[in-house]
């Protein structure tokens, strides 16, 4: 859920992000990792002139083992206990020991000066009690 209390954090330009080369920044403070992706076609909830820019927090809702990006399979991978998350369907499920999504980052583009900003986190990071400490 957006809530008021979360930071607007600047975090890549759309025109300097490539298809399937991951960009890694935190949010909403430092010690949450996650990770922007353009992933090459519309997604859903992407943002950017070609809607295709997503992001999530990178803790694995199972353990919080940081998952990796595979671009082949476009999927967060957990190299722990073998999690699957689809980058494609707001961080959805596929497979393994995890029962909740991974975390969305909720994202802002701005035409005029190209600017991707992340915004508000949906879903529960892992280890946490509430997005915002
Ligand atoms: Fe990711 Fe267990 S910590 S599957």
């Amino acid at each position: 859920k957006v809530n008021l209390d979360y930071p607007t954090t600047a975090v890549s330009k759309a025109g300097d992000l490539k298809v399937g080369q991951p960009v890694s920044f935190t949010y909403p403070d430092a010690s949450s990792p996650c990770t922007l992706v353009k992933t090459g076609r519309k997604t859903q909830g992407g943002i950017g002139p070609d809607g295709d820019i997503v992001a999530y927090s990178i803790l694995c809702t199972h353990m919080g083992c940081p998952v990796n990006y595979s671009s082949e399979e476009r999927t967060f991978k957990c190299p722990c206990h073998f999690s699957v998350f689809d980058s494609e369907l707001n961080g959805q499920m596929v497979s393994g020991q995890a029962t909740e999504n991974l975390p969305r980052i909720l994202l802002s583009y701005k035409d005029s000066d190209d600017s991707i900003t992340a915004v508000g986190v949906e879903g529960l990071i892992y280890g946490r009690q509430a997005n915002i400490l």
